[in-house]
């Protein structure tokens, strides 16, 4: 559901975030990658797109 307050859980809920999924996903099968920073203003998808 796209109006409801909380994190998004899946792939298909999380709109326009392609580009930065696929950056995560890259960094986290690359075993020189030791850390993962998320970072940006409340409410702009950080959880979501960590769940
Ligand atoms: N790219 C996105 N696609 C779908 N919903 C989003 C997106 N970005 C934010 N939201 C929605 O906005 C709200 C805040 O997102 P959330 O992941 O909790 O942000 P943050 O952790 O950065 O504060 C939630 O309702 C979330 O589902
Ligand atoms: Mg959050």
């Amino acid at each position: 559901m796209i109006f409801d307050p909380w994190p998004k859980e899946t792939k298909e809920d999380l709109f326009d975030f392609d580009e930065e999924l696929n950056t995560i996903i890259k960094a986290l099968r690359d075993p020189s990658v030791r850390l993962i920073i998320i970072k940006g203003l409340r409410r702009t998808g950080k959880s979501s797109i960590l769940r």
